[in-house]
């Protein structure tokens, strides 16, 4: 099976999951209005590539891996649009869940998706408890405080942002997440995998901002312009559109340099070298150079 058709299987089981029995039929809806259609899925598909890479001799508990994941990330998402915190009002090409449903339930689906997340692990740990526990413990230390996305959003309350560990806390964690998960659910330890992780979500970071910067909301589907727009440093206001790209290109030589030892280690840099070039918006390379860039 492709990794994505394992990925939206997985996802799709999970969420059926929380629509059974008698449950509150709009917020049943919500859940799977949060999660499909989905975005990139960049985080299962990475997670899923480490542990093909790494073998992946249990399967089963790779897809549950990619579906805990990506079920905490698509409940950052709504918790992220919501008034108190960016007040976005379009997602994925949709309107945001709060705007779609209710505050209330946007609070609620992303309550649940979180705890999903928790649950599909602990339910797939079938003969093998502590491979499902690492990968909680992995899970939960990446979504919440001190190193995970909660972190990372709560540094935007703070009057001084830490801008390197804001960056890694909000967005460097979860890819983090995803290659320590692909590995662990392999069989493999997680501390040779946690540069990759790093380095992949930094380069993410930076081509984030190159998107915001240069893209419009028809192209990405959400709000563009929001770093400027809530005065959030960036790399694109620190280095220009040219030295981001060039930032991108150097971390990104370094992420595929950290990659360890492994069967599958050049189909993995290959991957990875592939969607990196879907992440830099196009035309941005070829760009007439701005006096002042
Ligand atoms: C958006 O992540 C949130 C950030 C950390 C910038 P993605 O760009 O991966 O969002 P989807 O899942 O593809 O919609
Ligand atoms: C959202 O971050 C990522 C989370 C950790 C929730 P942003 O607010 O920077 O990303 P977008 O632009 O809304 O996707
Ligand atoms: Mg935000
Ligand atoms: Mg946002």
């Amino acid at each position: 099976m492709r990794i994505s058709d394992r990925i939206e299987a997985s996802i799709t089981a999970a969420i059926e999951m929380g629509q059974g029995g008698i449950a509150p039929g709009r917020l049943a809806s919500a859940l799977n209005y949060a999660v499909t259609p989905g975005g990139a899925r960049i985080r299962p598909t990475i997670l899923t590539s480490v542990a093909l890479a790494c073998g992946d001799s249990r399967p089963a508990l790779t897809d549950a891996a990619g579906a805990a994941l990506e079920v905490i990330h698509c409940a950052s998402l709504v918790h992220d649009d919501l008034p108190c915190f960016d007040d976005a009002d379009m997602r994925r090409g949709k309107a945001a869940l709060h705007l779609a449903y209710s505050e209330p339930l946007a609070v609620l689906t992303g309550d649940s998706l979180i705890i999903m997340g928790f649950q599909i692990l602990a339910r797939a740990a079938g003969n093998d408890p502590a491979s499902a526990i690492a990968l909680i413990d992995i899970l939960g230390t990446r979504t919440g405080m001190p190193f995970g996305i909660c972190a990372g959003q709560g540094w935007e309350s703070e009057d001084q942002i830490d801008l390197s560990a804001y960056h890694q806390a909000k967005t460097g964690a979860l890819f983090i997440a995803a290659t320590q998960m692909g590995a662990v659910a392999a069989g493999q330890d997680a501390e040779p995998w946690e540069e990759l992780g790093a380095r992949i979500g930094e380069a993410f970071q930076v081509a984030d901002d190159l998107r915001d910067a240069l893209c419009d909301e028809a192209t990405l589907g959400k709000p563009a312009g929001q770093d400027d727009l809530h005065g959030r440093p960036n790399a694109v206001a620190s280095l220009g559109i040219t030295g981001a790209i060039q930032r991108f290109d150097d971390i990104l030589g370094g992420a595929i340099a950290s990659i360890p030892a492994c069967p599958g280690e050049a189909a993995l840099a290959q991957m990875v070298r592939a969607y990196a070039d879907k992440l830099v918006p196009a035309g941005a390379r070829n760009r007439p150079t701005v006096p002042g860039e």
